[in-house]
């Protein structure tokens, strides 16, 4: 089958009245039907922020990809635009996989990896992936420019190249697997049609991953931050629980030299669904990303209902003097606020009281005073289905789903500092909660099921006392 951008928008009109809209995202982007993966191509271009996607209109299950397009102007309210771009051919006949944007002088550049199979599809020996160009004067329509840089010999998995401006130069980062190695190959170009190889930028040590998926290199507090989705990680005691995962390496790096890691591997997000997030630049100068809502391989309920998929919240992104990312919601997100409902409980014993019948498109506003809370587990709940709570034994912020009948059941959490206090923000939209701890100091992203009926929201503590000395939410638009 060939597939054109006429086709994919003909299947898309019309599909969007048939979704159930009961767990389609009020404040987050997620596609008009169909599947979404990775965010890519995030920029700002022409007065609007542009966010491309991986998509497949013709089904809820990943397949050939597409890029589908989005533009808003605060990052919250989005507009569909027409799919950029469908996997025409030839070098990308089996998808258009991700790739970023670039502004070169009155354009707008996209480079994505053009995936193609010669011959049996089950057989990586058969896996071709290239660097494709594709570029656009109006930013809605683009024009095919073919491949920019082939497959290097040896290699079959080459792909998600994030392409930026370095003095005279435009620089791209490209993840690949050697053997079982995953590594980060690095170009170099004047006019984004020629590209010098540069050699490896980094390599996976033994039990790093097998592949490098979706690189991202920018500059933050005078360091380089290295951010990239490793496939392979084994999962150990709390850490790396999540099938694949998204996170960063600190160091040094000037073109022409090697890049000199400052501290390992850390994970971005803790809770079950985030992975291969991009990042770019605001207008302001802002270091932003944004990553997809999901994990592979995961049960997706929202399947049954037309569309698969949605991306997180944009967060700023900083850099500590621990050389640590720290994530905040982007400050648009505030724009969203309506009312605020103070919530008036400072202390619960052993029991559990209902705040808001319906928990939708909130922001929940929580602060914890641990030093004088006994309680053994004291937090807030969502349904039956959702719990985020302080576990003092374990010393841990816990995010609980419980969702038997969607086989999506288990826990995720992140260490506290015992007797600190804990101030949370929460953020819950039809089925998706990202939880921000202590301004940045750790996320937890996940997606959430509950029955349109069932969204009661609730602070509990039990076998004990739990203080707050704030608690409320904010009623989102
Ligand atoms: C990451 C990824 C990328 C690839 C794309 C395909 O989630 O596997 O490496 O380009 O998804 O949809």
């Amino acid at each position: 089958m060939t597939y054109t951008i006429a086709q994919a928008e003909q299947e898309l009109q019309g599909k969007r009245e048939k979704l159930n809209l009961r767990w389609y995202p009020r404040y987050h982007l997620a596609a008009r039907a169909g599947w979404i993966n990775d965010p890519n191509g995030l920029i700002w271009f022409d007065g609007w922020y542009h966010a491309f996607y991986q998509h497949h209109p013709y089904s809820t299950q990943w397949g050939p990809m597409h890029w589908g397009h989005a533009r808003s102007k605060d990052l919250l309210h989005w507009e569909h635009l027409p799919v950029a771009l469908a996997p025409e051919g030839p070098e990308d006949k089996d998808g258009c996989f991700s790739g970023s944007a670039v502004i070169n002088g009155d354009t707008l550049a996209l480079i994505y990896t053009g995936h193609k199979f010669r011959g049996d599809a089950s057989d990586d020996g058969n896996l071709y992936q290239v660097q494709c160009l594709a570029t656009s004067r109006d930013g809605v329509h683009f024009t095919r420019q073919g491949m920019v840089i082939d497959t290097p010999a040896d290699l079959h998995h080459f792909r998600d190249p994030k392409v930026w401006r370095e003095g005279d130069n435009w620089y791209m980062v490209v993840g690949a697997r050697v053997g079982d190695t995953g590594q980060i190959r690095l170009y170099r170009s004047a006019d984004l049609r020629q590209w010098q190889d540069e050699g490896i930028f980094d390599e996976a040590e033994a039990g790093m991953g097998f592949m490098w998926e979706c690189p991202d290199l920018f500059s933050l507090n005078g360091k380089r931050v290295l951010m990239f989705s490793p496939q392979g990680i084994a999962a150990q005691g709390f850490e790396n629980r999540n099938l694949f995962q998204s996170g960063y390496l600190v160091g040094d790096w000037q073109p022409g030299e090697p890049f000199v890691r400052a501290g390992k591997f850390v994970e971005m997000d803790h809770g079950h669904d985030f992975y291969a997030p991009q990042s770019f630049l605001s207008p302001d100068g802002r270091r932003i990303v944004i990553g997809w809502l999901n994990m592979w391989e995961s049960p997706m309920p929202e399947q049954q209902d037309g569309w698969c998929g949605m991306l997180s919240l944009p967060r700023e992104l900083t850099l500590n003097e621990n050389n640590r990312l720290q994530m905040r919601p982007a400050k648009e997100v505030e724009a969203l606020r309506q009312a605020w409902f103070p919530w008036p409980a400072s202390s619960l014993k052993n029991q559990q009281i209902c705040m808001a019948k319906k928990g939708e498109a909130m922001e929940v506003v929580l602060h914890w005073d641990c030093a004088s809370s006994d309680a053994e587990q004291y937090g807030l709940s969502l349904g039956e289905g959702l719990r985020v709570y302080v576990d003092t034994q374990m010393q841990r912020l816990v995010l609980e789903r419980r969702y038997p009948q969607y086989g999506l059941c288990g826990t995720r959490s992140v260490p506290l500092v015992p007797g600190a206090p804990l101030a949370l923000r929460l953020f819950i939209d039809s089925s998706s909660i990202e939880v921000f701890v202590n301004d940045g100091e750790a996320c937890l992203s996940s997606r959430i099921y509950p029955d349109t009926d069932r969204r009661q929201l609730s602070l509990f503590a039990w076998h004990g006392t739990a203080t707050l000395s704030e608690a409320g939410a904010w009623q989102l638009e």
